[in-house]
């Protein structure tokens, strides 16, 4: 998948922007998501936190089911944007594993630097996939 840079500064700008909607009271770390899907959507999310801790929910998957409630399931792309690079967590990797393996992940921090550009295969090797439920695995 050649992704150029401008399509990935793009991505990056929409994850920041959705970043400054972030609910994140109890650990004041901000994360916005952009995804775009293979016919050039784009859908954000921001990690959304609760009093009962474990129901906070990840910006990446907020984007990841936002985009599929919205009849969308073909993601190419993923923008991360946290104040110092953080990487999806292994949740987040799960549910961009259900989708495409080959979706190129951008990790940025609120300058827009970039600290990395992967693939979720790369993310998450060996991953368990919708393949291993068919009867014909
Ligand atoms: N968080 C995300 O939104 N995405 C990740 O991949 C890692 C963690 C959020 C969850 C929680 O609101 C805060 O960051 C601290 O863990």
């Amino acid at each position: 998948m050649n992704i150029t840079q401008a399509e990935i500064t793009f991505v990056v700008e929409l994850a920041k922007e959705a970043r400054r909607r972030a609910y994140a009271p109890y650990s004041n770390y901000f994360v916005g998501a952009a995804l775009r899907t293979t016919t050039g959507k784009f859908f954000t999310g921001v990690n959304i936190e609760n009093a009962a801790y474990p129901s906070t929910i990840c910006a990446e998957r907020t984007a990841i089911f936002s985009a599929v409630a919205q009849g969308e399931r073909e993601f190419d792309l993923i923008a991360v944007v946290t104040a110092n690079g953080g990487f999806p967590c292994g949740g987040c990797r799960q549910v961009m594993a259900e989708f495409n393996l080959d979706m190129t992940v951008v990790i940025a921090d609120e300058d827009g630097k970039i600290h990395q550009t992967m693939t979720v295969r790369e993310l998450l090797p060996g991953a368990f996939t919708p393949s291993f439920l068919q009867k014909n695995h």
